[in-house]
Protein backbone atom coordinates (compact mmCIF):
# COMPACT_ATOMS: atom_id res chain seq x y z
CA UNK A 1 0.00 0.00 0.00
CA UNK A 2 1.52 3.46 -0.98
CA UNK A 3 1.18 5.73 2.11
CA UNK A 4 0.87 9.43 1.88
CA UNK A 5 3.49 11.39 3.35
CA UNK A 6 3.05 13.08 6.31
CA UNK A 7 2.45 16.96 5.95
CA UNK A 8 3.68 19.25 8.69
CA UNK A 9 2.46 22.54 9.04
CA UNK A 10 3.48 25.23 11.33
CA UNK A 11 1.02 28.50 12.58
CA UNK A 12 2.90 31.55 13.69
CA UNK A 13 1.93 35.05 15.22
CA UNK A 14 3.41 37.45 17.29
CA UNK A 15 3.24 35.77 21.20
CA UNK A 16 1.79 32.20 20.35
CA UNK A 17 -0.71 32.77 22.91
CA UNK A 18 -3.75 33.94 20.74
CA UNK A 19 -4.16 33.58 16.60
CA UNK A 20 -1.38 30.62 16.35
CA UNK A 21 -2.72 28.04 19.30
CA UNK A 22 -6.34 28.92 17.67
CA UNK A 23 -5.34 28.07 14.35
CA UNK A 24 -3.40 24.65 15.85
CA UNK A 25 -6.26 23.59 18.05
CA UNK A 26 -8.63 24.46 15.21
CA UNK A 27 -6.54 22.30 12.90
CA UNK A 28 -5.72 19.04 15.44
CA UNK A 29 -9.25 19.17 15.97
CA UNK A 30 -10.22 18.63 11.84
CA UNK A 31 -7.29 16.60 11.61
CA UNK A 32 -8.45 14.09 14.09
CA UNK A 33 -12.52 14.53 13.16
CA UNK A 34 -11.35 13.74 9.57
CA UNK A 35 -8.67 10.78 10.01
CA UNK A 36 -6.04 12.72 7.96
CA UNK A 37 -2.25 12.62 7.93
CA UNK A 38 -0.95 16.28 9.20
CA UNK A 39 1.62 17.10 11.73
CA UNK A 40 0.51 20.63 13.23
CA UNK A 41 2.54 22.88 15.60
CA UNK A 42 2.52 26.70 16.70
CA UNK A 43 4.86 29.21 17.63
CA UNK A 44 5.04 33.14 18.18
CA UNK A 45 8.09 35.83 16.61
CA UNK A 46 8.72 36.95 19.94
CA UNK A 47 9.37 35.70 23.01
CA UNK A 48 7.65 37.36 26.05
CA UNK A 49 5.51 34.14 26.48
CA UNK A 50 7.57 31.44 26.27
CA UNK A 51 6.68 28.31 28.38
CA UNK A 52 2.42 30.63 29.13
CA UNK A 53 -0.54 29.12 28.08
CA UNK A 54 -2.90 30.52 25.85
CA UNK A 55 -4.53 33.89 26.41
CA UNK A 56 -7.35 32.58 28.66
CA UNK A 57 -10.03 34.87 26.70
CA UNK A 58 -9.20 32.46 23.41
CA UNK A 59 -9.25 29.31 25.46
CA UNK A 60 -12.68 30.05 26.47
CA UNK A 61 -13.45 30.96 22.82
CA UNK A 62 -12.17 28.00 21.26
CA UNK A 63 -14.03 26.10 23.78
CA UNK A 64 -17.40 27.96 23.01
CA UNK A 65 -16.85 26.55 19.46
CA UNK A 66 -15.64 22.95 20.41
CA UNK A 67 -11.69 23.31 20.17
CA UNK A 68 -10.10 22.87 23.24
CA UNK A 69 -6.38 24.82 23.09
CA UNK A 70 -6.01 25.02 26.58
CA UNK A 71 -2.50 21.99 26.75
CA UNK A 72 -0.92 24.11 24.36
CA UNK A 73 2.77 25.66 25.40
CA UNK A 74 3.95 28.78 23.51
CA UNK A 75 7.45 28.40 22.28
CA UNK A 76 9.21 30.97 20.01
CA UNK A 77 10.02 30.65 15.77
CA UNK A 78 13.58 28.75 15.41
CA UNK A 79 15.46 28.46 12.31
CA UNK A 80 15.84 24.59 12.22
CA UNK A 81 11.98 24.94 11.74
CA UNK A 82 12.39 25.66 8.23
CA UNK A 83 13.52 22.43 7.53
CA UNK A 84 11.28 20.53 9.77
CA UNK A 85 7.84 21.94 8.75
CA UNK A 86 6.55 21.94 4.84
CA UNK A 87 4.66 25.00 5.62
CA UNK A 88 4.60 28.22 7.63
CA UNK A 89 1.96 29.97 8.02
CA UNK A 90 1.77 33.53 9.31
CA UNK A 91 -1.08 35.69 10.84
CA UNK A 92 0.02 39.06 9.47
CA UNK A 93 2.69 41.19 7.75
CA UNK A 94 4.68 41.87 10.47
CA UNK A 95 5.24 37.95 11.10
CA UNK A 96 5.97 37.54 7.45
CA UNK A 97 8.75 40.34 7.54
CA UNK A 98 10.25 38.79 10.52
CA UNK A 99 10.64 35.10 9.38
CA UNK A 100 11.41 35.96 6.21
CA UNK A 101 14.44 37.95 7.91
CA UNK A 102 15.36 34.15 9.37
CA UNK A 103 15.64 32.40 5.90
CA UNK A 104 18.99 31.83 4.06
CA UNK A 105 17.33 30.37 0.78
CA UNK A 106 14.55 30.59 -1.53
CA UNK A 107 13.25 27.22 -0.80
CA UNK A 108 12.92 28.50 2.75
CA UNK A 109 10.84 31.80 1.97
CA UNK A 110 8.75 29.70 0.06
CA UNK A 111 7.53 27.59 2.71
CA UNK A 112 6.22 30.88 4.74
CA UNK A 113 2.57 32.10 3.30
CA UNK A 114 0.04 34.71 4.88
CA UNK A 115 -2.46 32.24 5.84
CA UNK A 116 -5.51 34.07 4.66
CA UNK A 117 -4.09 33.98 1.49
CA UNK A 118 -5.39 30.16 1.34
CA UNK A 119 -8.95 32.01 1.50
CA UNK A 120 -8.37 35.15 -1.04
CA UNK A 121 -5.55 33.97 -3.01
CA UNK A 122 -2.33 37.02 -3.43
CA UNK A 123 -4.74 39.50 -1.21
CA UNK A 124 -2.49 39.62 1.62
CA UNK A 125 -5.14 39.94 4.12
CA UNK A 126 -4.17 40.22 7.81
CA UNK A 127 -5.82 37.92 10.96
CA UNK A 128 -5.98 40.64 13.15
CA UNK A 129 -4.34 40.92 16.53
CA UNK A 130 -7.01 40.29 19.19
CA UNK A 131 -4.96 41.11 22.36
CA UNK A 132 -5.86 44.51 22.93
CA UNK A 133 -9.70 44.54 21.85
CA UNK A 134 -12.89 43.01 23.09
CA UNK A 135 -14.82 39.65 22.85
CA UNK A 136 -15.75 40.69 18.90
CA UNK A 137 -12.26 40.64 17.93
CA UNK A 138 -11.80 36.49 19.40
CA UNK A 139 -14.82 35.64 18.03
CA UNK A 140 -13.61 37.19 14.18
CA UNK A 141 -10.17 35.82 14.82
CA UNK A 142 -11.78 32.03 15.33
CA UNK A 143 -14.09 32.91 11.93
CA UNK A 144 -11.27 33.52 9.91
CA UNK A 145 -9.06 30.70 10.93
CA UNK A 146 -11.75 28.11 11.18
CA UNK A 147 -12.30 29.29 7.58
CA UNK A 148 -8.67 29.31 6.37
CA UNK A 149 -8.00 25.12 8.11
CA UNK A 150 -10.75 24.44 6.08
CA UNK A 151 -9.46 25.31 2.95
CA UNK A 152 -5.22 23.96 3.93
CA UNK A 153 -7.07 20.75 4.36
CA UNK A 154 -9.43 20.93 1.72
CA UNK A 155 -12.46 19.89 3.31
P1 LIG B 1 -0.84 36.68 19.27
O1 LIG B 1 -1.37 37.92 20.13
O2 LIG B 1 0.33 37.19 18.46
O3 LIG B 1 -2.02 36.33 18.43
O4 LIG B 1 -0.45 35.61 20.25
C1 LIG B 1 -0.55 38.69 20.96
C2 LIG B 1 -0.24 38.25 22.21
C3 LIG B 1 0.54 39.02 23.05
C4 LIG B 1 1.00 40.24 22.62
C5 LIG B 1 0.70 40.68 21.35
C6 LIG B 1 -0.07 39.90 20.52
N1 LIG B 1 1.79 41.05 23.49
O5 LIG B 1 2.12 42.17 23.11
O6 LIG B 1 2.12 40.60 24.60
Amino acid sequence: MLEIPKRKILFVCLGNICRSPLAEGILRRKVAENKLNFEVDSCGTAAYHIGAKPDSRMIQTAKNRGTDISFLIARQFSKSDFDYFDSIFVMDKANYKNIIALAVNESQKEKVKLILNEINPNNNDEVPDPYYGGQNGFDHVYDLLDLATDKILGL
